[in-house]
């Protein structure tokens, strides 16, 4: 019996691998194990057998059928591979299909062009804290309690129990608050800091994000003046913008800088005829000026000695002006539609 049975395996073994057909191997199967199979042929001689070998042989042919079950599986599935590969041959020539890829966020490129170009002047990176205290973000740049000077920074208020000299802790409306923190860190001139940093205040419109970057930069050493502030804004603008982008500087107010400006960017639509973007033909990037000795003092430099100027822009308008974005809004809503063009 054993060795008739592996005869039959054999047999069915040769005959499949040769199959290359699928409708070919329907037949096979009345073959292997319809009514004049040689496996049902065995079966049916069990009874002949001695009663007590009935139950091996019947173990046997079992075990059989089971082999070439999955002989004859392992051969359909072989065929049906094959035959939907030449269905669908595989093109080796085909060009590769390629995974998407993202790039940095436009705020996160502008950051990093920005401290880039001003690097390139010895300026480093620092950071200081998005919640700050009051002391930091008003006091400190010479705006007393109550001063309504600090209206204009639509400040978010944060419970918190106020410390004696340092007052409350607020949301930093501005990166002006990491200036005399610089200073304190620094102790000796000189400083050249790119202070970059979220700043949050009350407004919501075209030009106006609840949330927003800006970028402040503090520079004091001996003998600085004007012109060196004059300077370090062309090459930003000229690194930046466009080597035909110029600045002017308008006379501005703030309670930290003395004399103050206002910092314009000549349009690169009109070049600076006006039109109906700009209206006047500059553009205003942020504010600047010279550091007022009030603010030295509290970092503790010796305004005799030291003197610097500081400015602070903020990101997001840096890059409407660059990109002519019509409305900063845009830059988070997270459209795929929008990013993808940058
Ligand atoms: N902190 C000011 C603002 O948010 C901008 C500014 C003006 C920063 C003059 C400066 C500066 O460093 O000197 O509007």
């Amino acid at each position: 019996m054993d060795k008739d049975v592996e005869k039959i395996i054999k047999e069915a073994q040769e005959k499949l691998e040769k199959i290359a057909d699928l409708k070919l191997l329907d037949q096979t199967y009345i073959e292997l194990f319809g009514k004049n199979s040689h496996l049902n042929k065995l079966t049916k001689q069990i009874s002949n057998l001695p009663k007590d070998k009935r139950p091996k042989a019947g173990q046997t042919i079992n075990k059989a059928k089971k082999q070439l079950e999955k002989l004859f599986k392992e051969t359909k599935s072989r065929l049906i591979t094959h035959h939907s590969s030449l269905i669908n041959p595989i093109d080796i020539s085909a060009p590769g299909k390629k995974d998407e890829i993202g790039h940095l966020h436009l705020v996160s490129q502008a950051i990093e062009e920005i401290v880039e170009i001003f690097s390139r002047l010895g300026f480093y990176l620092q950071s200081y804290p998005e919640i700050d205290w009051e002391w930091y973000v008003f006091e400190s740049l010479n705006m007393p309690k109550n001063h309504p000077a600090r209206d204009e920074w639509e400040t978010f208020f944060v419970k918190s129990d106020p410390h004696a000299k340092y007052g409350g802790q607020v949301l930093t409306p501005h990166t002006s608050n990491g200036q005399v923190r610089e200073m304190e860190k620094t102790k000796t001139p000189p400083i050249r800091m790119i202070n970059i940093s979220r700043c949050y205040r009350r407004q919501i419109d075209i030009s106006h994000t609840p949330m927003f970057h800006q970028f402040e930069g503090l520079l004091i050493d001996k003998n600085i003046s004007i012109p060196d502030l004059r300077g370090t804004f062309d090459f930003f603008t000229k690194s930046f913008f466009g080597p035909d982008r110029v600045t002017r500087l308008r006379p501005h107010h703030f309670r930290f800088t003395e004399p103050s400006f206002e910092v314009d960017v000549i349009c690169d639509i009109c070049k600076g005829e006006g039109c109906r973007i700009c209206k006047s033909g500059w553009l205003e990037l942020g504010g600047a000026g010279m550091v007022h000795p009030k603010v030295l003092k509290a970092g503790n430099i010796d305004p005799q000695k030291y003197s610097g100027f500081a400015f602070g822009w903020g990101i997001e308008r840096t890059i409407a002006m660059k990109t002519g974005l019509g409305d900063i809004r845009l830059l988070y809503q997270n459209d795929i539609r929008f990013l993808e063009q940058f």
